[in-house]
């Protein structure tokens, strides 16, 4: 349970952050961007999938998305008036290399204008090469359950680092794999939707090759700061007396953390997950040298973290899995080998993702991460936020009280974890602006800032306003 009451004293943080912590928000370019086939972009396998009856809520797609292509400056200008130190962002290989065939000068000169902007506003660009966006001419030639996928990657991240390297430090391979992989491929609630557990363990290790082995390109180019962001979850056994709850915790923990933590960080996938994917064929995929690569040390380690995990091993406790993505069309279970997981409820209050509601878990996992992995890189925050159903008061204003709680706890949290141990450096807010939140369409409003769907108008919401004030107590 949270080791403080619910925060409503926004300035009460004036404690002792380590010495040029970053305070940043995040988001995504097929969230963000729209501009969905301007500029020389060609589709995206969200574009595509998007495009699928029943692929998304009320068929919405990143088509125009939130404008952010088109009002670029004034959103880095209201990152500039909230304080913030830094943004988190990423850039879309099908804007970059459209149909991934060569570089699209005036899709980098976006990306350019974006970086100048943000350092000319005293705000650290944070870049992410592959937040989801996969070209959808790559899919057609298996998409990442193609080991070729991995060599284009490096391509389109020397293309990046070509254009944005003199201004640019840090660097993010990957956002969430898990997502990418596990959800893309076998529960195809997201894109590509496909529902093929041995190409969804083909996209695991075929993201992680790419990952090292543009550690390794970037770092040669002279980059100095390389990571990736990994989703993790705490997987909390419901009765931990009960070995069938116990080993479902331990299969859960496999796929959502320790399949991608331990080849980055150790070089080696864990020998049960090895066990529990031969039947998906992990074992023969794995090629000489390719461990190696993948577990090539990284300088920091991006941590997304929204909700733990109660787990059972008894489906009739089920209650419903909130990493199932919100789509209506028939998806299958991302727990590929283990679908007989359950998820029953700790009766903790929940956001509009019905994701449960534990800023403590935060804590616990950043602690336990050091703990367990010796010689970790030094942790950000690269995702934390909250989606609720947000109203406009008469004025115009958004008064979003349980956002502005989930982010002060959820800040605190981080304090504590650095009390305890933790190297922790920075928070990203998931997210600057409301956005489209994958296969649950534009419904589900993560933004720390409003947007009006009708007329992408921009109104920063009381969390916002919470969230500066925040950070100046700091300073
Ligand atoms: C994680 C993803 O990286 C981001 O794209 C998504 O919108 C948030 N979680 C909220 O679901």
């Amino acid at each position: 349970m949270p080791q403080h009451p619910s925060r409503t004293d926004d300035t009460s943080y004036a404690r002792t952050w380590p010495e040029g912590f970053l305070w940043g928000s995040a988001t995504a370019a097929a969230q963000v961007e729209g501009a969905g086939h301007s500029g020389g972009k060609e589709d995206s396998i969200w574009d595509a999938f998007a495009r699928l009856p029943g692929a998304t809520a009320d068929g919405e797609t990143p088509e125009d998305a939130v404008q952010h292509y088109q009002r670029m400056p004034e959103d880095v200008a209201i990152m500039r008036q909230l304080g913030l130190n830094s943004y988190r962002f990423s850039t879309s290989w099908s804007r970059v290399r459209p149909g991934d065939r060569a570089p699209n000068a005036v899709g980098l000169d976006f990306y350019s204008r974006l970086v100048d902007e943000l350092l000319d506003a005293g705000i650290l660009p944070w870049l992410t090469l592959y937040h989801w966006d996969l070209p959808q001419a790559l899919e057609e030639k298996g998409g990442w359950a193609n080991r070729d996928t991995a060599y284009r990657f490096v391509e389109y991240a020397d293309d990046v680092y070509s254009a944005l390297g003199d201004r640019v430090q840090h660097w993010t391979t990957f956002n969430e794999p898990f997502c990418s992989s596990l959800l893309g491929y076998a529960a195809g609630v997201h894109a590509p939707g496909r529902q093929e557990p041995c190409a969804a363990v083909a996209a695991i290790h075929h993201q992680h090759l790419a990952h090292g082995l543009a550690v390794d390109g970037l770092r040669s180019r002279g980059a100095r700061h390389l990571g990736i962001t990994l989703n993790l979850s705490n997987s909390i056994p419901r009765d931990a007396a009960d070995p069938i709850d116990l080993d479902a915790a331990r299969r859960f923990d496999s796929l959502q953390n320790r399949v991608f933590l331990d080849p980055i960080l150790r070089g080696a996938y864990p020998d049960d997950t090895l066990a529990d994917l031969e039947q998906f064929g992990l074992r023969e995929l794995i090629r000489p040298g390719d461990l190696d690569i993948i577990g090539t040390p990284i300088d920091f380690l991006g941590v997304n973290h929204y909700h733990d995990d109660l787990v059972s091993g008894h489906p009739t406790d089920e209650d419903g899995d909130s990493h199932a993505g919100g789509a209506p069309r028939p998806t299958s279970s991302p727990w590929i080998g283990s679908e007989d997981l359950a998820f029953p409820s700790r009766g903790l209050p929940r956001t509009a993702m019905n994701w449960e509601v534990n800023p403590d878990g935060l804590r616990t996992l950043l602690v336990r991460l050091g703990e367990e992995y010796e010689g970790l890189p030094p942790l950000y925050v690269t995702e934390n936020g909250a989606a609720y159903d947000d109203v406009v008061a008469p004025d115009g204003a958004v008064h979003d009280p349980e956002r502005t709680a989930f982010i002060l706890d959820h800040v605190a949290a981080v304090g504590d974890a650095i009390d305890q141990g933790a190297d922790v450096r920075g928070y990203f807010v998931w997210s600057l602006l409301d956005n489209f939140e994958w296969s649950w369409g534009y419904g589900k409003r993560f933004g720390v800032v409003r947007v009006d769907y009708g007329t992408c108008e921009r109104t920063v919401k009381d969390s916002g306003l919470a969230y500066a004030r925040m950070i100046a107590a700091t300073r």
